[in-house]
């Protein structure tokens, strides 16, 4: 279809999602600090330049004077970003409780909390009514920023009322719904006690978009089964309105890690770890630390490994850095000890006095630090049990054009449809099948290597996350519909 040249009408695009691409810190009562977020959805969307975008989202913190919420709004302005307050209450209700712990499980096929799990945050059916309160406050702010023409494109589970919201308070809005998560299977997506609500809001969009082919038709199955509606292969149809329903594979600024390899700070951090790391071989890991990620799994795999291969003790070392995350849920603090625990335990069976077989962080890494890492390593480990798409993957191969290491890849990743051919694919909760897979990753000769890289940086390098965007906002503008349509078939 014909293509809207988005460089010479930039299209004014507001990007709604929970989180803001920067995090606020406070310093003072109108002092303000601001941090980058960290997660696969700023990643993508920071890749995205060729809109007039404004982002509107909460800044991860509490501000509960005005005098505050003023300062920040104007430290946000000059980063084109909107805030969304939201008080401590809605937040522990919506943000800890709905999203995080049942959504958030949900979507990734663990399950709902059990009673204890949702003890915590008080009853579901609270957490709910916080939900739609949060979402209802996200769409009166987007409607006060909203001009005649404005593209809205709603992102991620945590806003998946906000379409309703938003074509109630003007019809004419242009409204994109976009998922960053699977979309389970309908078997599971209908466990929710709140489904029919949830499916009904999402509908009311114009457009909804998914990163595969599977959790589209996920989501047709389930508005199917539970809302009895006839599945077109455009999308879904309800008394006579359609909503459109496609994939739209999600990518990254490949650019922007190629070009940082040549920048000076990054060649030594470079040069830094080759010499740290010298007579090694050096695997990677990096997770927000969440209980999506398997890093557990990941972790007793590589144990399994240094137990089968002995010969391999002392020269492989596995890297994990991973950003703590989402701190205030229970089971993410849980998880944390349990990490902390499997390493400690494998360290003090395989070390020695000089070294270790698993350096494990639990912070987040600047750019330049990732993109060395990213460049100097010889396998990256991705063991995800579920996981919407993982752009680590992707940042991974962008970063080693030169080196052409190893892609381990669970198939539990979307990314595993489209850079499956290049990584060695692994069930995650088979322990042994990875365990031999770093074995082969290790071993593998340098032309299987090169190979095997190439095929995915030609996919990472030319499925950008500009070219995803694009692709969205046009087929919301109605121009390439049919193209869109292709692509989920
Ligand atoms: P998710 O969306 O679940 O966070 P993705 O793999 O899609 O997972 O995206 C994670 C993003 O966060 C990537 O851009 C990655 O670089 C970044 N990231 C994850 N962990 C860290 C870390 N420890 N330090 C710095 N950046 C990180
Ligand atoms: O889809 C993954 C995701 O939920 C993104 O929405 C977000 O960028 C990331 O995880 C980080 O999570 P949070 O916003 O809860 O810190």
């Amino acid at each position: 279809g014909e293509r809207l040249d988005f460089r010479t009408s930039k299209q004014r695009l507001l990007v709604v999602a929970n989180r803001l691409p920067v995090s606020a810190v406070r310093h003072g009562e109108d002092s303000w600090q601001l941090e980058m977020s960290v997660g696969g959805l700023v990643t993508a969307l920071l890749g995205v330049k060729e809109f007039d975008t404004r982002w509107i989202g909460w800044a991860g913190v509490n501000v509960p004077d005005e005098i505050g919420q003023k300062a920040l709004a104007k430290a946000l302005d000059e980063k084109r970003c909107i805030p969304v307050f939201l008080d401590e209450e809605v937040v522990h209700q919506y943000y800890n409780g709905y999203c995080n712990n049942i959504l958030w499980p949900l979507f990734h096929y663990i399950g709902l909390p059990q009673e204890d799990r949702l003890a915590t945050t008080r009853s579901f059916q609270s957490q709910f009514d916080a939900y739609k309160k949060a979402n209802q406050l996200f769409a009166d702010v987007v409607n006060e920023h909203y001009e005649e023409g404005d593209v809205v494109w709603c992102h991620d589970y945590h806003l998946m009322f906000l379409p309703k919201c938003l074509k109630e308070l003007n019809s004419k809005m242009k409204v994109g719904w976009f998922l960053h998560t699977p979309f389970p299977s309908s078997e599971i997506h209908r466990m929710l006690p709140s489904r029919l609500e949830l499916l009904r809001s999402v509908l009311a969009a114009d457009l909804v978009g998914f990163h595969t082919y599977d959790y589209a038709r996920h989501f047709v199955s389930a508005c199917t089964r539970i809302l009895g509606l006839e599945g077109t292969p455009e999308g879904v149809e309800d008394q006579g309105k359609l909503t459109r329903i496609a994939a739209f594979p999600v990518g990254i600024d490949s650019e922007r890690f190629i070009k940082a390899l040549e920048l000076p700070e990054v060649q030594d951090h470079m040069k830094v770890l080759k010499q740290r790391f010298a007579g090694r071989k050096v695997m990677l890991g990096v997770d927000r630390l969440d209980m999506i990620k398997g890093i557990p799994q990941k972790i007793l795999a590589f144990e399994k490994f240094l137990e089968e291969n002995p010969n391999w003790r002392n020269k492989v070392v596995l890297l994990q850095i991973a950003v703590p995350t989402r701190t205030d849920v229970p089971e993410y603090q849980k998880l944390t000890s349990q990490v902390h625990e499997i390493v400690g335990r494998i360290n003090g069976r395989f070390g020695s006095l000089t070294a270790v077989p698993i350096h494990h962080l639990d912070r987040s890494l600047d750019f330049h630090e990732l993109c060395a890492l990213y460049a100097v390593t010889d396998v990256a480990l991705v063991t995800s049990l579920r996981d919407g798409m993982n752009l680590v993957s992707y940042e991974y191969v962008a970063c080693q054009e030169s080196k052409k290491g190893v892609l381990i890849l669970s198939e539990f990743a979307g990314a595993a449809q489209s850079l499956g051919a290049g990584a060695i694919l692994v069930n995650p909760w088979n322990v042994t099948e990875v365990a031999s897979s770093i074995g082969y990753a290790l071993n593998m000769p340098a032309d299987e290597r090169e190979k095997r890289h190439h095929h995915n940086f030609k996919h990472v390098i030319s499925h950008t996350a500009q070219e995803w965007a694009s692709t969205f906002v046009s087929c919301e503008l109605n121009v390439t519909i049919v193209e869109a349509q292709l692509r989920t078939r």
